[in-house]
Formats: C-alpha cells, structure tokens, sequence
C-alpha cells in the first residue's frame, strides 16, 4: 500500500467485544493494539451462545474497548483515518451494537465509515501478518465457520465448499460434551485423542464419496454418540481408555474429511496457476496439531507455502476488521450512516447460500 493509513477497527459478530488500532503502509500493516473481551463465562451454563446476553454484554463493552484499543496504540481519535467495523454476518444483535457504536464515533468526529464482512477479516489476515500475496487458498475452519476460499482481493472471493451442518470446531465441543470433557472442546478432544487408537471405532468420513469441496460434521457428532450410548448400555460406564479411543476416532475422521477436501480444494485453485501457491488457515480448530500436520502434508504435495497466522489473530479480533477496513479504504469504498447490519452475508455472492444455521449465528 503506497499511502499509510491507521484505522480502529470494532468486532461484535458472535462473542468476542474486541476493538484495534491497525497501520497500514508501503512497508507492511502493524498491529498497534488488539483487545479482545472474551463472553465465554457468560454462556458457558447454556452449551451455546445466547445471542441476547451476547448482544447486551457487547453492548456494554464497546465502548471501553475502543477506549483500551486507542490508549494501547497511543493514539487519539485526531490520529486515525477511518473506523471499521463487523456489519456482518453474525448473531443481529452483536452486529447491531458493534455498527451503531462505529456510527456514533463517525457522527462525532467525523472519521469516514467501512462496514466489514466478519469472513473478510479471516480471509484476508494472512496479509495483515505476513503480506501474503493473491490469490491464495484459504480454510477458515472455527467453531462458527468451515469454508474453503480462493481470496483474489479485499472483495474478491470464491467459495469452493464449506460445511452443510456443524463447523468443525462445533463438532469438538460437542463430543467433547458428550464425552463429559470440559470446553471449549477442541483442546480437550486433541489431549485425549493423543492417548487413544483411532481405529478402534468405525466412524464414518461424512461426504467424502461425494464430489466437490463441501463437508459436514453433524452425522460423526452422532457417530460418536451412538458409540458412547452402546459403551454404557453394555458396560454401565466408559473407561477412560473408550474416551480417549473415541476422540482418536473422532479427531482422525476429522483429519482425514478435512484433508481430503483441501487436496480437491487445492486441486482448484492450482488450476488457475497462481505464481506464489499458498494455502492458509484461519479460525481456531487450525490450533489443532493433527490437523495442522494434514494441511501441511497436502500443501508440500502440492508445491504450496503454508501459513497458519498466530492465533490470536486467527481467532475471532478486531486486528483482521481494521485491516480488511484499510484494504477497502485504499479501494476507495465508504459507507454512510445507511450501513446495514446483516445476519447473512455471504463472500462470494456467486456461491449457493449454505443452510442452516450454527450455533453461532447463520452460516454465511
Ligand atoms: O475461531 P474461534 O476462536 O471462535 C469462533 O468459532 O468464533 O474458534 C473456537 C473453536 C472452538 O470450537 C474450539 O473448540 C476450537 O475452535 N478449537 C479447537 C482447538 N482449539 C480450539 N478445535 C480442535 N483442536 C484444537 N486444539
Ligand atoms: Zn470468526
């Protein structure tokens, strides 16, 4: 980027209040500051996000996070060039907060508008921490999303398949619930699945038969209960060793589903003859060792760099909302006090829209 543009960028799509202060220049973009209120405590008795209580707490924390965002980079409102903000997809009410909060600030000082799409700020971190250069391949696997994309530009993707029902990082929670293991379930389900043998339970590799990029994860959710609830009918109980061979079985299915849709996904994207191949992930299951080993062993196959950001920037944050705000600034795009809030908002209107809707909000 030849000009050098500082932007705070707000986040309220699901449940993290976060807000940050990016700059962006011709030497490269750095983070000045990135505070993030977590509302895991919040919700942690319901066994999912309860989209009121997430919308009043962020509701609440707004503001003093944009306050925190600013004293950390050391700047005023008189240093930026523009606020951004999450005008969707997401749980309506978060995203609601977080927009009319960015209008207020637009309104009082008079700092130009950019309503960002939440799966733009994933796709396009891994320029924001390593100028990654497009197009690139991208997984953005969490516990609200499961998408692959080929991201061309700050407002040029493709969708080359997704999830049909649960992300990924869903599906661990709830075996890790059903397994009585604590949450968020990923950790948990990847430290007992390294004691377990993941062949001991036949569970399936749902879609796998089927052509094409898209995944689901709800049928092996079941698997694994009806594993459990035939362990228990006959032995009253699990073993500490049936739990650890269930979340072997589950994290490899997991593994092998996700891998082989990559190598398809991949497939595509090689098709177009990218100078600089690159695959990157996003999202927090991309925390997971197994699954990070899998994506690293297809990119190799491919003659593909692999990037997987740190993860406080591939987890839900503001950094990736003022970064794609600067992206679309330098294209010249502002948005007026008419910004909408949107629950759906899909990247590639091209694409079908996906069905359902996740634990945390529409599947964009
Ligand atoms: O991106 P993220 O922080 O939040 C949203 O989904 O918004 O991702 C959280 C998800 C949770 O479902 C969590 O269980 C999963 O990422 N996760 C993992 C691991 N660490 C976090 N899943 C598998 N293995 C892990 N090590
Ligand atoms: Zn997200």
């Amino acid at each position: 980027m030849n000009q050098t543009l500082t932007i705070l960028g707000l986040e309220s799509s699901c449940d993290d209040t976060a807000a940050a202060v990016v700059r962006v220049g011709p030497e490269g973009a750095a983070v000045l500051s990135s505070v993030v209120h977590g509302q895991t405590a919040l919700h942690e008795d319901f066994g999912g996000v309860v989209p009121e209580i997430a919308a009043r707490a962020h509701a609440e924390k707004l503001d003093s996070s944009v306050a925190a965002a600013l004293r950390e980079a050391g700047v005023g409102f008189d240093d930026l060039d523009a606020v951004a903000v999450t005008a969707g997809p997401g749980l309506i009410g978060g995203v609601l907060s977080g927009v009319m909060c960015a209008k207020g600030i637009a309104a009082g000082t008079g700092l130009p508008l950019i309503g960002v799409n939440h799966l733009a700020g994933h796709a396009l971190t891994p320029r924001l921490t390593d100028g990654a250069a497009f197009p690139y391949l991208m997984l953005l696997v969490s516990g609200g999303h499961c998408q692959f994309l080929i991201v061309r530009g700050p407002e040029d993707f493709s969708r080359l398949g997704g999830t049909i029902d649960d992300a990924p990082g869903e599906a661990f929670d709830k075996v890790a619930r059903l397994l009585g293991l604590p949450q968020p379930g990923g950790p948990a389900v990847e430290q007992e699945a390294a004691k377990g043998d993941a062949n001991r339970f036949n569970l399936p590799r749902p879609l796998l038969d089927r052509p094409g990029c898209d995944m689901s994860f709800s049928g092996l959710k079941t698997a694994v209960l009806r594993a459990r609830d035939a362990l228990v009918a006959q032995k009253g109980g699990l073993t500490h060793k049936d739990r650890a061979d269930l979340c072997a079985g589950f994290q490899t299915a997991v593994v092998d589903v996700l891998a082989e849709k990559t190598r398809r996904a991949m497939a595509l994207y090689r098709d177009e003859n990218p100078p600089e191949p690159l695959i990157a992930v996003a999202g927090g299951v991309a925390a997971n060792g197994a699954i990070r080993g899998a994506l690293e062993t297809v990119s190799s196959r491919h003659d593909a760099a692999f990037l997987a950001p740190p993860l406080r920037l591939c987890t839900d944050n503001a950094a990736m909302i003022a970064y794609a705000g600067a992206e679309l600034f330098a294209l010249g795009r502002r948005d007026g006090m008419d910004l909408a809030a949107r629950p759906r908002w899909p990247l590639d209107q091209n694409s079908p829209a996906m069905l359902g809707s996740g634990k945390k909000g529409a599947k964009a």
